[in-house]
């Protein structure tokens, strides 16, 4: 970070300079963080539209071009050259894995992914088609009472640790909410598998009719975790560190960052998308009509996997998974209706004046289920895929935060507009 420039403000009678800071890709941010003591004024921004919560050196955006990098490297390239695991280990550690290290973090994964015994009966209490998102949230809080020793580590040794549990048996617990939801029997990981083709075949094998790994599905479940696995600031990654500020160790606050996740607007928004689709069919719904109900300001629905706070073109993720329908879909012999409704959808609100002028393009939600359903994925688990792709992104930000010198705990300011002063009338008179 480099400051050179100073911005200039001037409220009333009083001046003051503030630094101008400027990142690695030309970004100039306004350092405010001492304004309030020089002016006495805090800033407004609801949505955390025009702020820099923090440094970031873990990814690059650049919402204008479409641009997405993780530690320098184009998503592009990643999808095309890496398994997940390669992009997990960058993401953490700053660097791509040799190929030593590579199969070095593969079989600590491997070794790390039996849960405890104990957690298997957690699942058995879960009403039947229990939410698995919900189940997800739980029980990445619940694996911090197996670990309690990390509470007394130093964040590096808490880190390898926690890190370690976390992208091995999370995925575990996501395959088996998953059986749990479908009301079929636990499948545990085999050590002999790599990182996706256990989570395939922890989802789908079965006693009477064993899962064969078919290369395609391997590597666009490598591809989908790939592209879902860093975002920078957005609004579950900013959870994970604002819960993170206060203390709490990398557990509690990746259990914040899944609740975030949940929400339709972020990547509940991929669940949202296919009900979307369906009811289009379901309904016989012209697709002309669905554009004009997205864009009425007194009608709360909005066209779900468009739209983003960053990007004002093509989310180049987005392209990446519409590639993927087409390779997954042909591969499988599908032919899936909701494909042509989708692509339908995406030519009529690009060549509508009110998408074209706000600038919303498909963001990474729009494709993505459509791929997993043509894997057989229900529509219920697709958040959890999007969680399980961003674990190492949600990591890799909690230890750059903790290591952060200008890391302090979270608190926002606010502009009070409620009532002034008044006297409590006692009960009797009220
Ligand atoms: C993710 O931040 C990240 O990086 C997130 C993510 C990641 O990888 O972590 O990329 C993943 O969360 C993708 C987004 C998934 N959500 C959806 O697809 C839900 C539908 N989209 C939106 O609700 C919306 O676009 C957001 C939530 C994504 C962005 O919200 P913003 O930045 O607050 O934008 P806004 O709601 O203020 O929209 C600006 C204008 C408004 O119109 P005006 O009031 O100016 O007239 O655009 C309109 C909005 O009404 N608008 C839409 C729309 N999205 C925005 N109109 C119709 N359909 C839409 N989808």
């Amino acid at each position: 970070m480099h400051k050179a420039t100073k911005a200039t403000l001037t409220i009333g009678d009083t001046t003051i300079e503030l630094p101008v800071l400027t990142g690695t890709e030309g970004e100039r941010t306004i350092d405010i963080s001492a304004l309030r003591k020089q002016t006495g004024m805090t800033t407004f921004d609801p949505g955390y539209v025009n702020t820099a919560a923090c440094q970031s050196a873990i990814t690059f955006l650049d919402g204008e071009k479409g641009i997405l990098r993780h530690r320098g490297y184009p998503i592009e390239q990643l999808v095309k050259e890496c398994e997940f695991v390669e992009v997990a280990y960058l993401l953490v550690h700053g660097a791509l894995p040799d190929k030593r290290q590579r199969e070095d973090f593969s079989s600590k994964l491997n070794r790390h992914s039996m849960l405890h015994e104990d957690m298997r009966f957690f699942f058995r209490n879960y009403p039947e088609r229990a939410h698995p998102m919900a189940i997800l949230s739980s029980m990445a809080i619940s694996l911090s009472t197996f670990c309690p020793e990390v509470e007394e580590m130093d964040v590096d040794a808490q880190v390898d640790e926690a890190m370690t549990t976390l992208l091995s048996q999370l995925r575990t617990i996501a395959a088996f909410s998953y059986r749990k939801f479908e009301g079929k029997p636990f499948v545990y990981p085999d050590h002999k598998l790599r990182y996706c083709e256990n989570l395939l075949k922890m989802m789908f094998d079965s006693p009477v009719e064993p899962y064969e790994l078919d290369p395609v599905l391997v590597r666009a479940m490598n591809a989908l975790l790939i592209i879902h696995a860093d975002h920078e600031q957005n609004c579950s990654t900013s959870a994970v560190r604002l819960v993170g500020s206060s203390g709490a160790n990398l557990f509690a606050s990746i259990a914040a960052g899944i609740c975030a996740l949940w929400g339709p607007k972020h990547g509940g928004a991929n669940q949202a998308v296919i009900e979307m689709l369906e009811g289009i069919r379901r309904d016989g719904l012209k697709v002309s009509d669905v554009v004009t109900r997205a864009k009425a300001k007194d009608n709360p629905f909005r066209l779900m996997g468009f739209g983003h706070r960053v990007y004002k073109t093509y989310d180049p993720r987005a392209r990446i998974a519409k590639k993927l329908c087409d390779q997954v879909l042909e591969r499988l012999g599908i032919k899936d209706p909701l494909l042509d409704i989708a692509l339908e959808l995406e030519q009529a609100a690009l060549a509508d004046d009110y998408f074209v002028e706000r600038k919303l393009y498909p963001n990474v939600d729009f494709y993505t289920g459509i791929v997993f359903r043509a894997m057989g994925i229900p529509t219920d688990m697709f958040t959890v895929m999007f969680a399980i792709g961003r674990l190492p992104g949600w990591i890799a930000h909690w230890i750059e935060w903790m290591n952060d010198p200008y890391q302090r705990i979270g608190r926002p300011r606010q502009l009070y507009v409620g009532p002034v002063t008044q006297d409590v009338v006692p009960l009797a008179k009220r």
